[in-house]
């Protein structure tokens, strides 16, 4: 089974006195007047931010916001996240309208005793490209790297991986926390272990479809993803949302989940629509009975009272995925009926980013969970038991 990485961290360095370059996903949501609209990414960095600054070293924040592609782009400035940076860390932030050249590093030399935040490594080509000389000109910011940014580790960019060439390099505390958590579901989760998949595209799934099998004991499905596994099973979804092409590829996960004992349940009834509308005409339906010219936008109450009961005899659950289309109150029950229940299960209950975190956020049900990973792509590709590729490029212990 895959072993976390033994990678250094922050403490096998002394840092007192020293400059450090810290990659972080400060990708965060804006409103139009550009506020974030959720700073869980920016509080997730925190512990290591304020260990750097007790330790007696300088934090030199860098990160991407958006996809600016390789130029500038105001609306995806990083100064609202200096804003509410600096409101979370009450310390001296200094926000760089560059992220590299004589200027970034004249400012740094000048605010030693402040937090630096670097502008968007995206407007840079050779951020993305992951150029040697955009990587050189990062690194020679600081005399350590520490990569922070688990969110973003299944990116091979210059910040991430080409920096760790010029700099002796670590994990931050995040990027140790997500790694031994998610790790651990790899490794030997407490079992039952129960699996929770949802959201719109079952070929987005497939990969921790098929590494679960190993492990998990039920993978429960909802969203739309599950109709292209219904299609695969035989029956008919109407205008439900399908991946024609995966089928194959279903079928055969199915084939590998019969083999190994693993249940891949599907719902038992769905609330259809009769058009993709918040206000559409709507009906509770068996699985095997969508009419032709409706759509499942949510998992019925039948399902949420039988995959209730599989929640709760879990000792560990890994969610990923909304039931439905949660952000239309009438189709948002069957996800607001599921997080609550994993809420409220005495286990280890893990959540992998993308829109299943947004829906607890939305439930103010993030607390009650044991981790919410802030990566979407980054933990499935790790949960896929695939390398990230920023992780490594670290310094081995
Ligand atoms: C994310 O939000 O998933 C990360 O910040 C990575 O962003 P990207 O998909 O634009 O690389």
């Amino acid at each position: 089974m895959l072993k976390a990485p033994l990678k250094k961290t922050i403490r096998d360095f002394d840092i007192r006195g020293k400059r450090v370059l810290v990659r972080v996903d400060f990708n965060v949501p804006l409103d139009k007047d550009r506020n974030v609209t959720d700073d869980s990414r920016i509080k997730a960095a925190i512990p290591t931010i304020k260990y750097l600054l007790e330790q007696g070293a300088q934090p030199i924040l860098m990160s991407h916001l958006g996809r600016p592609k390789g130029k500038a782009v105001e609306s995806l400035r990083m100064m609202p996240v200096a804003k509410r940076l600096k409101e979370l860390l009450k310390v001296r932030v200094v926000y760089l309208k560059e992220s590299v050249g004589p200027r970034v590093k004249a400012a740094i030399e000048k605010n030693r005793d402040a937090v630096v935040l670097l502008e968007n490594l995206r407007f840079h080509p050779g951020e993305r490209e992951n150029l040697p000389d955009f990587a050189k000109q990062l690194a020679e910011l600081g005399d350590l790297f520490v990569n922070d940014a688990f969110a973003t580790a299944h990116r091979a960019h210059a910040s991430t991986v080409g920096v760790t060439s010029y700099l002796p390099s670590c994990m931050g505390f995040l990027m140790e926390k997500e790694l031994e958590v998610l790790g651990a579901l790899l490794e030997e989760p407490e079992k039952p272990f129960i699996v929770v998949l949802g959201g719109n595209k079952v070929s987005d799934k497939l990969g921790v479809i098929d590494s679960f099998i190993d492990i998990a004991d039920t993978i429960i499905t909802g969203g739309g993803m599950c109709f292209t596994i219904i299609k695969s099973m035989g029956l008919e979804v109407g205008q439900s949302v399908i991946e024609e092409d995966q089928i194959p590829q279903v079928a055969s996960a199915l084939k590998k989940a019969k083999r190994k004992g693993v249940r891949i349940l599907v719902p038992n009834d769905f609330v259809v629509a009769d058009r993709f509308d918040k206000s559409a005409n709507k009906k509770i339906v068996p699985c095997e009975s969508i009419p032709q010219d409706w759509m499942g936008l949510d998992i019925g109450p039948m399902t949420v009272e039988k995959y209730c009961t599989i929640i709760k005899s879990a000792k560990t659950i890994f969610w990923n995925g909304p039931m439905g289309v949660f952000e239309w109150s009438a189709f948002g029950k069957g996800t607001k009926a599921i997080a609550e229940c994993i809420s409220s299960a005495n286990a280890t209950k893990v959540v992998g980013g993308g829109d299943s975190d947004a829906a607890l956020r939305q439930y103010k049900l993030e607390n009650k969970m044991t981790f919410v990973s802030t990566g979407g792509g980054a933990a499935m590709r790790f949960l896929e038991g695939k390398k990230l590729p920023a992780v490594e490029a670290l310094d081995e212990k």
